[in-house]
């Protein structure tokens, strides 16, 4: 089984070691703002977070790959992570644009890391990646490549939390949930040729500007399992049919300045949840904050306490 450093020590291996940046999701831009909830979700989780009431924000938006200067243009899957603090406490929701996630275990996410690298043995990994486990990886490719085009903007994009949750309400009673962001100005995307054309750096020069003109918007869309829906797998969807509510606004204003300067640590962590919000059975999710915390030394060079910037 590979371990949490050599996972990281693969992804640097495959983009190179930048100094200072993130091991995946290099390159990125941090906004501010608010979220509120609605009375739908504050019935079911007892979490302050969803009491209704505006809590701040910390959002980063970012481009998958862990190369901080590849061009926005080029193919990739978009991040979406966003802190939610209320209080002392702090709810982290770290979401990414591919709806379908083609692995259930950290060896094979370091496979699939590996195999996207576009050369002759890449390629023969890709082959190789997709004949040990053809029935989840093929529809997965499917379902993911069309939203690696260029997006025309992090503001017109659907992001995937991927992993279950487990909501616990006032009254003690469990849900299983699975979360995604639903942006207000809806999903749009450019041809290769249209995003070139804006330069390398395009998609937060756009959201910068963008920002200038009011608040980008997205709603928190939250699903509810039924009995028998697995929670331990994030290859496996719920089918459709399973009810969606609407858990809240997510309102950015504009740029977050402080955060990251002067030696300012800040982690996103999908495991980072508070009183009301339990994880799943999902092993994936609680590799990847093994995973996390071994990019923040490297990036760093502090091991991360547990309450590292909570
Ligand atoms: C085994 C599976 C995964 C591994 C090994 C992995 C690994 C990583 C690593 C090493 C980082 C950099 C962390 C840091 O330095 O703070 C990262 C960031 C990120 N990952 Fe993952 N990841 C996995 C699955 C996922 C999934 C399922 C999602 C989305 C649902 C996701 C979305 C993100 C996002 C959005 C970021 C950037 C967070 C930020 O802006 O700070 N990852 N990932």
């Amino acid at each position: 089984m590979v371990t949490p450093e050599e996972a990281v020590a693969s992804f640097e291996k495959r983009f190179g070691n930048h100094d200072g940046f993130r091991r995946l999701h290099a390159k990125g831009w941090l906004y501010r703002g608010t979220f509120a909830a609605t009375p739908a979700a504050g019935a079911l989780t007892r979490a302050a977070t969803f009491n209704g009431d505006p809590v701040d924000v910390v959002a980063r938006f970012s481009n998958g790959g862990g190369n901080p200067k590849h061009p926005d243009y080029a193919p990739d899957v978009r991040g979406l992570a966003v802190k939610l603090s209320h209080g002392a406490g702090a709810l982290d929701i770290v979401a990414q644009s591919a709806p379908k996630f083609p692995v259930r275990s950290l060896d094979r996410m370091v496979e699939f890391v590996k195999a996207g690298e576009q050369s002759p043995a890449g390629f023969a990994r890709l082959a190789a990646f997709i004949a040990k486990d053809p029935r989840t990886v093929l529809p997965a490719l499917a379902a993911d490549a069309p939203v690696l085009k260029p997006p025309t903007s992090y503001a017109e994009h659907r992001y995937f939390a991927v992993h279950a949750f487990v909501w616990v309400d006032a009254d003690g009673k469990s849900h299983a949930v699975r979360y995604s962001w639903e942006p207000e100005a809806g999903v749009n995307y450019l041809s290769g040729k249209e995003a070139k054309a804006l330069g390398p750096d395009y998609l937060h020069e756009e959201l910068d500007q963008r920002l200038t003109a009011g608040p980008v918007r997205f709603t928190l869309r939250v699903q509810l399992a039924e009995p028998g829906d697995r929670t331990d797998d994030p290859t496996v969807q719920w089918p459709a049919s399973r009810e969606v509510i609407d858990a809240g606004t997510l309102e950015l204003i504009g740029p977050e300045t402080e955060r990251e300067t002067n030696g300012d640590i800040l982690v996103f962590d999908p495991t980072r949840v508070v009183d009301g919000i339990e994880l799943s059975d999902d092993p994936v999710l609680a590799v990847r904050s093994l995973v996390y915390s071994e990019s923040v030394r490297r990036r760093t060079g502090v091991s991360r306490p547990a309450d590292v910037d909570a």
